[in-house]
């Protein structure tokens, strides 16, 4: 199958409710959601999918206790060692986006050493968002600009470009596992005409499947950006001529 959606996105939440329901500590569940990063990522390089953009952790998430925001970073490291190989063998081009100037040394080694190795790599653009907030990266793109062009005015393009993974470009479909509808800081710029999809299945019960289910079923649906669809302007031309306005 060849996706029709060139950009994923995916806000793998629900892991704390999913172990809480089964009596266990939430880092538990971001132990089993780690697992499914790994299937997921697989799958949409099965599947065709140009660009597939995962959130991590958020700048908000910054507020949860010491214990459980330093398992996640663990976990990072741990999926950054188990995946290299593969990622590599797949030729899939790896970025991390955010503020990831808090990582422990040997983790922002071992992204940097993933990000140098497959930068050239055509294969599916893996983005993991760390420490990411999509007001952040707006604000820090305006920055940016402002740098390097003072007193120009900033176009829609400029900004596009300014972003930290430009190459992947808007998001096609937006995924959130765990049931709640809404995008909590992610990709706000991005997602402008993505089809949203809003799953209750938490994420360590995430499938291949369910993902492959959302790809079919929300790429039946008719994406117009604003205009009308071939039909729908051949049925209006025919009706307008008829009223005077
Ligand atoms: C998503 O799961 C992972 C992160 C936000 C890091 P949560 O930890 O938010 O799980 P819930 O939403 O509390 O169940
Ligand atoms: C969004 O989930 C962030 C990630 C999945 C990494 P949260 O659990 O932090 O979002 P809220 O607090 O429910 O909005
Ligand atoms: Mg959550």
């Amino acid at each position: 199958m060849n996706s029709e959606f060139k950009h994923v996105a995916i806000i793998m939440d629900g892991n704390g409710r999913w172990a809480t329901q089964r009596f266990r500590p939430r880092v538990w569940g971001h132990v089993r959601g780690s697992a499914v990063v790994s299937d997921i990522v697989q799958a949409a390089d099965d599947l065709g999918v140009g660009a597939l953009t995962l959130y991590a952790f958020s700048t908000e998430n910054w507020r949860r206790p010491n214990e459980e925001v330093s398992v996640l970073f663990k976990l990072l490291h741990k999926f950054l060692l188990k995946e290299r190989a593969r990622l590599i063998a797949n030729q899939v081009s790896f970025k991390v986006i955010g503020d990831t100037t808090r990582l422990s040394p040997a983790t922002k080694k071992l992204i940097a050493d993933l990000e140098a190795e497959t930068a050239n790599f055509n294969g599916l653009k893996l983005t993991f968002c760390f420490s990411y907030g999509s007001r952040m990266e707006l604000v820090r793109a305006v920055n940016r600009f402002m740098e390097e062009n003072p007193g120009k005015e900033l176009k829609e393009e400029d900004l596009d470009h300014f972003l930290m993974r430009p190459e992947t470009g808007d998001v096609d479909l937006l995924i959130r596992t765990g049931g709640e509808q809404r995008v909590s800081n992610f990709l706000l710029w991005q997602i402008a005409y993505a089809e949203l999809c809003f799953t209750p299945t938490k994420w360590p019960d995430f499938t291949v499947s369910e993902f492959q289910r959302i790809l079919q079923s929300v790429g039946q649906r008719e994406r117009r950006f604003g205009g009308l669809s071939p039909k729908a302007v051949t049925t209006e031309n025919k009706q307008a001529q008829a009223i005077h306005v």
